[in-house]
């Protein structure tokens, strides 16, 4: 009995080969999901309020640098800023925060202004927290509705991809600050 098996052993890893290898030659493969949590199948919509503090002191946005012809260009081209932005539950800055979105954008459009957006949306309350949204996309700010790539996600939003549509909510023309409605779909 035990010889037949072992005889029939390269069989059957041939057979198994065939059966996980397939046209790709194992440059790539369906895996299993180890964990329940890989399986990109719940779709979660997050809506919450971006604060870019750019006045006072104490300001959530800081310009790092601009390139020469920064000042004269009508879309403020070439100039990087930094962001820690609190993220809010609703519009008012005292309505609770649920987390920071930190990253960097960029002008980087000479004819209108569009932004190149590199940010994670770090959640800090309730079921999210500890979990981050990695967006990356162009904001173009002063169009109605901008659309951003939700690119992948830590914790809960491993395997996270989506879209984030962001609305300008206020805008204080004297300060500067501004306040902008998000929406969020993200597969996880
Ligand atoms: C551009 O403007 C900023 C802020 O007003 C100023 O600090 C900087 O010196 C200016 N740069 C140039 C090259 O004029
Ligand atoms: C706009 O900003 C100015 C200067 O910081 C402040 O005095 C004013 O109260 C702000 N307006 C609103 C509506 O928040």
């Amino acid at each position: 009995m035990a010889s037949l098996l072992l005889l029939l052993l390269p069989l059957f890893s041939v057979l198994i080969l065939a059966t996980t290898i397939t046209e790709s030659e194992a440059f790539s493969r369906a895996v299993k999901a180890p964990y329940p949590v890989h399986k990109p199948e719940k779709l979660t919509h997050l809506h919450f309020y971006f604060h870019d503090i750019i006045s006072g002191n104490k300001p959530t946005a800081v310009a790092v640098a601009r390139g020469p012809t920064t000042n004269s260009s009508a879309t403020s081209f070439g100039l990087v800023g930094v962001a820690d932005d609190p993220l809010t539950v609703g519009p008012e800055i005292t309505s609770g925060e649920v987390g920071r979105a930190q990253g960097v954008y960029a002008s980087a459009d000479q004819k209108n202004t569009g932004l190149l957006m590199v940010f994670n949306l770090v959640f800090t309350k309730g079921e999210f927290s500890g979990s981050t949204l990695a967006m990356y996309g162009r904001n173009q700010v002063l169009s109605k509705v901008r659309e951003m790539p939700i690119i992948g996600g830590t914790g809960t939003f491993r395997f996270g991809r989506g879209y984030a549509q962001a609305k300008s909510f206020s805008y204080n023309m004297t300060s500067g600050d501004a306040v902008v409605e998000y929406d969020v779909y993200v597969w996880h």
